[in-house]
């Protein structure tokens, strides 16, 4: 499935991964304050399409307080999954109390997650790191704590919060964590190709993974793993003419669900990753940040044909 990613995951971003095969997808996490007070770019972040489904929601919270409002204005929308945070290492996040701070706190998180579980109608599932640091590993009890909740499935990022985004993935804290529960447990961490997918499967022996960096100008890796896990086939990577009918899909729907004038300016990290690897292709980055205009923009897409490899 496709994991939630901050800045990233908007719905133009989950319906490409799912034209690819992405099973299930995610908003980015989304501050329960910030539902309750329903401005209107969080409300953006609410809105969903028939295509766009099925569609978890992602919540950070430090308690739970704000839940039952939320849960309120969440009814207006429409959403199949209730994910929540305690996994983001950002210092804004965890210095109050949200994200993977909760991961000292097991006891707090479990009653945030029997709120949910109990006001929800929704299936409530939690993200989680394999703890703090290196020093105060707990995923496991954490996990426990949190099936107790009543939670219906738990994701596990295998890095600790002091980790961030780097460093090894611990492959047995995943494992550990996969053998105390009873729930499903999805894993995540460096599922960024085939052979690491394989391998996280092998490892750990979860019962799916999300990809996060790995769908990142990159959203056939789930066609890829797909065909591989599903029909015991290997997929090439997307030939040149697919890759531009793809990027200008995709610029297309962030048009459509930004409008023009941002919806320029947002795609291009979009255009980044889709051309990052590509070799030569530095100077049409260069030029799609110069641009403000479509049409120009679509020219630049359309010059990729040149950098083919094949
Ligand atoms: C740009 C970015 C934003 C992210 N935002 C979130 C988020 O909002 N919620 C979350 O649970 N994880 C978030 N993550 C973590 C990913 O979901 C994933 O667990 C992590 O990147 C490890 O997977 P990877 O090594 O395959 O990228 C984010 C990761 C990245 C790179």
């Amino acid at each position: 499935m496709l994991a939630p990613m901050a800045g990233v995951s908007d719905m133009p971003f989950r319906l490409i991964s799912r034209e690819f095969g992405a099973p299930l997808a995610f908003t980015e996490m989304i501050d329960v304050r910030a539902i309750n007070q329903r401005d209107k770019r969080t409300r953006k972040m609410l809105i969903s399409s028939p295509e766009d489904r099925p569609l978890g929601i992602q919540l950070l919270a430090a308690d739970e307080k704000h839940i039952e409002g939320t849960l309120d204005v969440l009814s207006e929308y429409h959403f199949d999954l209730l994910d929540f945070n305690a996994a983001c290492p950002t210092p804004k996040v965890t210095r109050k109390g949200k994200g993977a701070a909760l991961l000292k706190e097991p006891r707090k998180l479990r009653s945030i997650l029997k709120v949910l579980v109990g006001l929800s109608k929704l299936p409530v599932t939690v993200k989680i790191r394999t703890g703090w640091d290196e020093d105060s590993i707990n995923a496991r009890d954490i996990g426990l704590f949190a099936e107790d909740a009543g939670i219906s499935a738990l994701f596990i990022h295998g890095r600790t919060k002091t980790q961030g985004y780097s460093g090894v993935v611990n492959y047995r804290n995943i494992k550990e964590v996969k053998d105390a529960l009873k729930i499903p447990v999805i894993a995540s961490g460096d599922n960024l190709s085939l052979p690491l997918i394989e391998k996280m499967f092998r490892e750990t022996g979860c019962d799916g993974v999300a990809i996060a960096r790995g769908a990142l100008g990159n959203p056939w890796i789930f066609r890829e793993t797909i065909n591989f896990f599903q029909h015991g086939t290997i997929t090439e990577g997307p030939a040149i003419d697919e890759r531009i009918a793809t990027i200008k899909r995709h610029f297309d729907l962030v048009l459509k669900h930004y409008g023009e004038e941002r919806g320029v300016g947002i795609f291009r990290k979009f255009f980044i990753w889709y051309t990052k690897g590509l070799k030569g292709t530095k100077q049409l980055r260069d030029k799609a940040f110069r641009t403000d205009r479509k049409d120009l923009f679509l020219q630049i897409i359309d010059e990729l044909r040149k950098f083919d490899a094949h």
